[in-house]
């Protein structure tokens, strides 16, 4: 059957929220799929990866990355298969991973490889959804970010938020195995408990048990103050930290969800004079800058995959036409690990 006859259903930006996004801000589209030109391929998605970020393209607005403009495709990175190919180094069968986009298929021309990020995948080193997670996008933000921000020594405290979500199991779990003792913040005593109990972390803070939560339970379980902090959330608990950092202590600013659909200015931190006091520094990260060294990354994590000193937990919506609801999970802490879609059966 040729390409052309399959139809590719779509979720596209149909307007620029204000606050959470709502269903309205989402066109549902088919379209016949592309057949590539010499060079090119043609894929199928198999799952997408959600990610707070997202929220982030869909404003107007200078950034590290354009917007994604009102009536395009939603950007997303994902997995999946390559279903036809004019490209030597691609051949039907293959599994990808890519920006697909929000969508069931994607046609990628030759000259747009590169810039999308299209690479086979193996899947002897993790599965097609930990190539979303620890050997994917999330699973370098933490690499690098820890690795090359943080410079972990042993002995040293290293306080992670968002520490059951994508980007913080693996930080926390890196920062174990390069001998450090680890505090993970996260929302719930579910949560809590599988940081502590299935990924060896050696405490975690309750952010929503109350007020002074996180202050108290710093107090408690890092008497000796903090090294590093790696920030997935901004906003009070950024505050909190900063309050028990020590000298010279790194703050890697990763992101700041608890602000992301803010709809006042975003909440500054108020006690960013610990950083001269402590003549501590915060720095930001932007995974794609690593992108040349990725690979050595996805080997070093699949070797604790293999020998069972990583662990990922992947939490796996089905369906496509979920992504507007699925994508909130994300901001109101439903997700419990990786955020996937799940859009085709292998
Ligand atoms: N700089 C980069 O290159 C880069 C790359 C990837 C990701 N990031 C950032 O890394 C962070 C984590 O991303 P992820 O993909 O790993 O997401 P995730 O942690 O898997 O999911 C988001 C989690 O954030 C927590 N959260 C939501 N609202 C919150 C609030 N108001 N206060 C505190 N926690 C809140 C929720 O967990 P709880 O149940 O614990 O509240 C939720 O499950 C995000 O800020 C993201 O933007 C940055």
């Amino acid at each position: 059957m040729p390409l052309t006859h399959l139809v590719n259903h779509q979720i596209r930006l149909a307007a620029r929220p204000n606050g959470m996004p709502k269903t309205s801000d989402w066109s549902h589209t088919t379209q016949a799929v592309a057949e590539p030109l010499e060079g090119g391929v043609t894929l199928k998605t198999l799952a997408l990866s959600l990610d707070p970020a997202m929220r982030g393209w869909m404003n107007e607005g200078k950034s590290y990355i354009p917007p994604v403009g009102i009536g395009e495709v939603m950007r997303a990175g994902g997995v999946g298969t390559v279903i036809a190919s004019k490209n030597e180094q691609f051949t039907v069968g293959d599994y990808v991973s890519a920006g697909f986009g929000v969508q069931e298929y994607t046609t990628i021309e030759k000259d747009e490889i590169k810039r999308n990020g299209l690479v086979k995948i193996d899947l002897r080193a993790g599965s097609l959804t930990q190539w979303l997670n620890v050997l994917g996008m999330p699973g370098m933000t933490a690499y690098f970010g820890l690795m090359d921000v943080g410079m972990p020594q042993p002995g040293e405290t290293v306080v992670v938020s968002g520490a059951a979500g994508a980007v913080g199991q693996t930080v926390g779990q890196i920062a174990k195995i390069k001998g450090c003792r680890v505090v993970g913040i996260a929302g719930g005593p579910a949560k809590c408990d599988w940081v502590v109990k299935e990924l060896g972390f050696d405490a975690c803070i309750d952010y929503k048990a109350g007020p002074g939560a996180v202050r108290a339970g710093l107090k408690e379980h890092c008497a000796k103050g903090v090294d590093i902090y790696f920030d997935n959330v901004g906003g009070e608990i950024l505050d909190d930290v900063l309050a028990r950092i020590n000298r010279k202590a790194r703050i890697i600013i990763c992101g700041a969800i608890s602000q992301y659909n803010n709809t006042a200015p975003v909440q500054g931190p108020k006690n960013y004079l610990s950083l001269l006091v402590n003549r501590a520094r915060m720095e930001g990260i932007v995974v794609f800058d690593y992108a040349d060294r990725y690979h050595l990354a996805v080997a070093e994590m699949a070797g604790y995959l293999k020998d069972g000193r990583m662990k990922s937990k992947e939490d796996i919506v089905v369906g496509l036409n979920t992504f507007p609801d699925t994508l909130l999970k994300l901001f109101n802490g439903e997700n419990f690990g990786k955020l996937v879609l799940e859009v085709a059966r292998d």
